[in-house]
């Protein structure tokens, strides 16, 4: 699948078969995030792979929308490092851009995922560090659920002409 299609077919995905993933898929995965652009190349990323079902689970009690990692092969925690950061205040963007690069190639390698939202939120920050024993300087940004897909989702297109503006704003370009 090459990378227009894997942009713009890719779906939440929250029903999964139960097959494993190979580490060596695991790894391109990760590479994939990695690869994100971050402000100044500072790359304040820290990863944690979960694969443990008991810590899985116990991520759906910290956070309310997160019930399909009982199902999910795999939980990566995307999280921003502070002690990283030399531009600071982009945390938040640099991990953005890797999570959704970790969307992409999932859909890439035939895989379904969900982002799950924790920052900003204290109480999800709070838990999941607690269950994950983050250091306070490490803030988890998402987590993605991951498994091979269930369900196969139809792509959507979410193209809007009206919120596109050539040069100044209400000037229509298409
Ligand atoms: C910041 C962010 C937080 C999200 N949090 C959750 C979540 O907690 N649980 C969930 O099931 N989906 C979550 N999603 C997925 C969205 O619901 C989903 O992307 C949106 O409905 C669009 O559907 P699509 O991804 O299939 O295109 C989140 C997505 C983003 C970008």
């Amino acid at each position: 699948m090459d990378a227009m299609e894997a942009i713009l077919t890719r779906r939440s995905v929250r029903q999964y078969t139960g097959a494993k993933i190979s580490e060596d898929t695991i790894k391109l995965l990760l590479e994939a995030a990695m690869s994100a652009p971050s402000a100044g190349n500072q790359q304040p990323w820290q990863i944690i792979v979960i694969d443990d079902r008991q810590i899985l689970n116990a991520i759906t009690e910290v956070h309310p929308y997160a019930s399909m990692l009982k199902q999910a092969a795999l939980g990566i925690v995307i999280c921003g490092d502070l002690q990283r950061e030399t531009f600071k205040g982009y945390w938040v963007q640099d991990c953005s851009a890797a999570t959704e690069n970790l969307l992409i190639a999932a859909r890439a390698l035939g895989l379904g995922a969900v982002w799950l939202g924790v920052y900003p939120l204290k109480d999800r920050i709070k838990g999941i560090g607690k269950l994950l024993h983050l250091p306070d300087t490490v803030i988890p940004l998402a987590v993605v659920s991951i498994g091979y897909p269930a369900v196969e989702q139809g792509a959507v297109n979410r193209f809007d002409s009206r919120r596109i503006h050539r040069n100044r704003w209400g000037s229509r370009m298409f």
